[in-house]
């Protein structure tokens, strides 16, 4: 029922030549794939290029953050209009580096997620704990904490724009991968949450991505779980064909 989504998070990384590389050697591997929807989310440097690359093949391009205001003097920010403007179709809000690094609450997650919605981008909402949370035990209250903050005032129809990204900050970039189990766990615990806001429409509905070391020898097993419905994939998304050799996990 839900279409599987398998994205892929550059951060800092990719100039413009390298970009265009990347596409002349992803788009060949994955002709005929037709299970999963494909993201690739490029600095914002390198986002029109992407898009220009992309044209008429199965990739979308996403930023990897938004400004919620519209225009103005915000030095350094970018509006929605002027994703869209560059061939986005989505972005990804609140992931765990702009929380820790950047001072992202779920406050502006929840600003940035309006803007992102409205202006007609999808939402990749990211969630996650920190290794002291999950060790003290409170992996699960922190991740409702952060789903109910960040899109717990969201209509059903604004929501079916949104998909959410359950990244453990102790699986990112680490080489650890959260076991099958433990992603199966927390993912059913956010549908429980979005069930107790939104109902049961929009919890059998919304996509729940896992990220944090997904790797093309990890994603099968990630995927067979019930409540997976693809991955956020950072360092391995870097490279083509290991990107590739994800988004051909079935
Ligand atoms: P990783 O990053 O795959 O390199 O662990 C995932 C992410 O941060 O989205």
């Amino acid at each position: 029922m839900r279409r599987p989504i398998i994205a892929g998070n550059w951060k800092m990384f990719k100039t413009l030549a390298e970009t265009r590389a990347f596409f002349d050697a992803l788009i060949p591997e994955i002709q005929g794939v037709e299970h999963c929807e494909i993201v690739v989310a490029p600095p914002f440097t390198a986002l029109s290029a992407a898009a220009e690359e992309a044209e008429g093949t199965r990739v979308s391009i996403s930023a990897q953050d938004v400004f919620w205001e519209p225009q103005g003097a915000f030095t350094g920010e970018i509006a929605v209009r002027m994703l869209v403007d560059a061939g986005c179709a989505y972005t990804i809000i609140g992931h765990s580096e702009r929380r820790q690094f950047f001072a992202e609450t779920d406050e502006t997650v929840e600003r940035k997620t309006r803007a992102a919605i409205n202006g007609g981008l999808h939402a990749i909402v990211c969630v996650g704990e920190m290794l002291t949370e999950r060790d003290a035990g409170q992996a699960a209250a922190v991740v409702r904490h952060q789903v109910k903050g960040g899109l717990g005032k969201f209509s059903e129809t604004e929501l079916s724009r949104v998909t959410i990204a359950y990244e453990p900050v102790w699986a990112i970039g680490t080489g650890r991968t959260a076991t099958p189990e433990i992603a199966e766990e927390m993912h059913l615990e956010i549908r429980k949450t979005i069930l107790e806001i939104h109902g049961p429409s929009s919890a059998g509905a919304i996509r729940i991505l896992y990220g944090g070391s997904v790797k093309p020898d990890n994603i099968a097993s990630l995927m067979k779980c019930d409540d997976i419905d693809g991955a956020l994939v950072g360092g391995a998304s870097l490279d083509p064909a290991s990107f590739a050799a994800i988004i051909k996990y079935s």
